[in-house]
């Protein structure tokens, strides 16, 4: 392993000895995701890092997925603009230390924005880009994956699932993310056959909303 690589795996000792913080390179990521090739592919399939870091595996999920939406949905960027959101949406992570998340947010905002205004130039829409910067204020959180709290205001970590209906349309459900580990017994996301519990359903259901519509107002 060369120097540089090194550096790119710690940023400091101290973090290293409290957080346990040591990044995964790239090329081992990516061998990683090959061993679920087709899902790590797939544009809507759910990913959950719930220590992210700053987010080197869910990089390389959205590259993968947006690849996918490019190769089908270049040539019409309306629909180009719907499947990249799908892909964001389905992109979930959090680590306890929040100058991660927010480098984590960073970094997919830039792969998706990357991505669009090299396929769609100065056709690229700030509502699009507002819709996704919203996505990924709600999708990848500053928490602890061990108690599910934020670590200073403890308030329990809520994740939204977000589903496509009727084409353009977003339904979105937020679940207290404790009650889906304890549902799911493993780290799977929501419950697609919608048969949940009273304890572990969601605790806010939203009205639907057109996808380049989020974060217009807060109510979403
Ligand atoms: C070994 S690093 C891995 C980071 C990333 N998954 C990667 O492979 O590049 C472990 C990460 O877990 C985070 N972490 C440690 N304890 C945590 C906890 N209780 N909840 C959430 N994240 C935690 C650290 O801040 C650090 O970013």
């Amino acid at each position: 392993m060369t120097q540089k690589e090194i550096k790119k795996q710690v940023k400091s000792k101290q973090r290293v000895t409290d957080h346990g913080e040591v990044f995964t390179n790239e090329r081992e990521v990516n061998a990683m995701l090959d061993l679920v090739k087709i899902e790590s592919e797939r544009i809507d399939s759910r990913f959950l890092e719930p220590a992210m870091g700053d987010g080197n595996f869910l990089v390389e999920v959205l590259k993968r997925k947006l690849n996918s939406v490019d190769k089908k949905y270049k040539s019409v960027q309306f629909e180009w603009e719907r499947y990249a959101v799908i892909a964001i949406s389905s992109i979930y992570g959090v680590d306890i230390l929040e100058d991660n998340a927010v480098e984590c947010r960073n970094r997919l905002f830039d792969i998706f924005d990357g991505r669009y205004v090299t396929n769609f130039k100065e056709k690229c829409s700030n509502e699009c880009k507002r819709s996704v910067r919203f996505l990924l204020d709600r999708n990848i959180l500053w928490g602890d994956a061990l108690d599910f709290t934020n670590p200073v205001t403890k308030k329990p970590i809520i994740f939204s699932e977000w589903g496509a209906v009727n084409g353009s349309m977003l339904k979105r459900r937020d679940y207290i993310f404790k009650f889906l580990v304890e549902r799911t017994h493993q780290f799977s996301m929501f419950n697609d056959q919608g048969d949940v519990g009273s304890i572990d359903g969601p605790i806010k259901d939203f009205p639907l909303i057109h996808f380049l519509k989020l974060g217009v107002d807060d109510a979403n």
